[in-house]
């Protein structure tokens, strides 16, 4: 299924990106293992990268070989992080090395970004405005824009993966001709180094949230998903959200919508 694809994985030195680029690899594929930090347990050729810096970024690209056939954006900073280094890297550094990657990457590739169930309300009204400007958001404008939306503290985090989900539906058909498609995935808490920093930022809801759940996830719970979006399994499925979260997102509706 994955035999013969060669695929990046940013965040690949820890938790689901870790996960995700040793499946891919037990399922055949050449992965290229991209992070800031030095994997523990490399997987296949590892490229370090700092993805909210734009040169790293062009560097990356320039040391990356053409042809790619997937690009797993897993890399991202928790909501404890200051607040414009945690879009830098969830948001701008994403959509960055997604849009300098694409004359790389070969026909009929897949890319999957890691958003979260944090981004749910990317619906709401009130986030619209902000999402909206951050379509052309560049590297040295992050500053002003938080300021100028109240981009501040955990809400950072929220706003990013609200924007990604969006640019993801966005952007469903822009390659299309190519047969390059893009999905995003939505995990609830999983057990990784960041989930302390969740419980730290969200104090009661997430305890509440906790509560809720049978279990919290593990990375080896969304690699496969992220898998299946990278195949050829999933050829239809296009600027979509998966959920992968034990069926919290289903019980936000539910109760939302008063069912
Ligand atoms: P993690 O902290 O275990 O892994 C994140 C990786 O991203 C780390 O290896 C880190 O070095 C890398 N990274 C951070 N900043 C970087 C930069 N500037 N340049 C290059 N690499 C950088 O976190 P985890 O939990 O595996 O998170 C992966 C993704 O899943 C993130 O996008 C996160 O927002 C998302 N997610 C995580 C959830 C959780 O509960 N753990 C829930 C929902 C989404």
């Amino acid at each position: 299924m994955l035999k013969g694809k060669t695929i990046v994985v940013t965040g690949a030195a820890s938790g689901i990106g870790e996960r995700t680029a040793e499946l891919l690899a037990e399922r055949g594929a050449e992965v290229i293992s991209v992070d800031i930090h030095q994997p523990p347990r490399p997987v296949g050729r590892v490229v370090t990268a700092d993805l909210s810096d734009k040169a790293s970024i062009d560097r990356l690209v320039e040391a990356l070989p053409a042809g790619l056939h997937g690009l797993a954006n897993i890399a991202g900073l928790p909501p404890t992080r200051p607040a414009q280094a945690v879009v830098a890297v969830n948001l701008v550094g994403l959509k960055y090395l997604t849009t300098r990657l694409v004359p790389k990457l070969a026909d009929g590739a897949s890319i999957v970004n890691l958003a979260s169930l944090a981004g749910l309300g990317w619906a709401d009204p009130a986030a619209k405005a902000a999402i909206d400007a951050s379509a052309e958001l560049d590297f040295g404008d992050v500053a002003a824009f938080c300021a100028k939306y109240g981009i501040e503290g955990a809400r950072s985090y929220f706003f990013s993966k609200e924007a990604l989900i969006v640019w993801t539906m966005r952007n469903r058909w822009t390659w299309r001709a190519r047969g390059i498609r893009m999905n995003a995935v939505s995990p609830g808490p999983v057990q990784t180094p960041i989930l302390k920093d969740f419980l730290e930022t969200l104090g009661a809801r997430a305890e509440e949230d906790m509560r809720t759940m049978d279990r919290p996830g593990r990375p080896q719970d969304i690699a496969p998903v992220v898998a299946f979006l990278l195949s050829d399994d999933s050829a239809w499925i296009r600027g979509t959200n998966v959920p992968v979260d034990g069926g919290m997102y289903s019980n936000v509706l539910c109760q939302m919508h008063g069912f």
